[in-house]
């Protein structure tokens, strides 16, 4: 199998391509596969992981176009046409790149984010999104206790709480990819599991993302959801956010 992987660094003109033809091992995942380049070919290919095993979320990537962790894609897989994800259109997927999906795994770094080098990228402004939404539960009771809460809520919190922060969902947002300033799938979706957590006291935690770049930014076109690796539906708490916040509105306006 051959590996197309994009390579950048800093001080250069434009990114290039460069295709390394690899033994393939059974069980084989594109980031073994990196490593494989890294051992045999080309020792200064960059890319990031740390656990292996889907749980860090900082190997996430542009995989035959679309966002995926590279410890838990199979090149195998890829190599046979499975694993198709159908996308709402953005130019990181249009970019015209030509790869031969039968023999290569087209690798490029996670959309959205400043380049550093080769396939990493620089996720400030992923966590600076996630840092606004305030993402620890506020209560008045003794932080020395324990908060308890009925195992009913559990279904729909674990929703959310599945979230490893790779920013898969970010590198496939169109809007994201327009709006700098837009908070994103991940974050909107943290605020959200804080409010519909029993224990959290802070009633006005969804007017936190009532704003131009919060909650109403969101064009629903469902990217979010289609590429997240842990089955986080970011797109479904921003709508339920979203009707929340406008009965809200039409209660209080009824009350005048
Ligand atoms: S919602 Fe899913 S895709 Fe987005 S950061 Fe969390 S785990 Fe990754
Ligand atoms: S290396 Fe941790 S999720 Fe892939």
């Amino acid at each position: 199998m051959k590996l197309k992987v994009f390579r950048y660094k800093k001080g250069e003109d434009s990114p290039h391509y460069d295709i390394f033809s690899l033994k393939e091992e059974s069980g084989m995942t594109v980031l073994r596969a990196l490593f494989q380049v890294q051992e045999q070919f080309d020792d200064s290919l960059a890319f990031q992981y740390s656990c292996r095993g889907a749980v860090c979320g900082i190997c996430a990537m542009l995989i035959n176009k679309v966002p995926r962790l590279a410890c838990r894609t199979q090149v195998a897989s890829l190599l046979k046409g499975e694993q198709k994800v159908a996308l709402s259109p953005y130019p990181a997927l249009e970019k015209k790149v030509e790869w031969d999906t039968s023999q290569e795994v087209l690798v490029e770094p996670l959309p959205h984010f400043p380049v550093i080098k080769d396939l990493i990228v620089d996720r400030d402004i992923f966590f600076k999104a996630y840092q606004f939404v305030e993402p620890v539960i506020k209560t008045e009771s003794d932080p020395s206790q324990e908060h308890l809460m009925e195992p009913s809520y559990l279904p729909d919190l674990e929703l959310y709480t599945n979230c490893i922060l790779c920013g898969a969902c970010y590198g496939a947002c169109p809007v994201d990819g327009e709006n700098k300033e837009y908070l994103g799938p991940a974050a909107l979706a943290k605020l959200y599991r804080f409010h519909i957590d029993p224990r959290d006291e802070d009633n006005e935690r969804l007017e936190k993302a009532d704003i131009p770049n919060g909650w109403w930014a969101c064009d629903f076109h469902g990217n979010c959801r289609r590429v997240c690796p842990k089955g986080v539906p970011p797109i479904m708490a921003i709508g339920q956010a979203r009707v929340e916040l406008m009965e809200r509105k039409e209660r209080s306006q009824d009350k005048k």
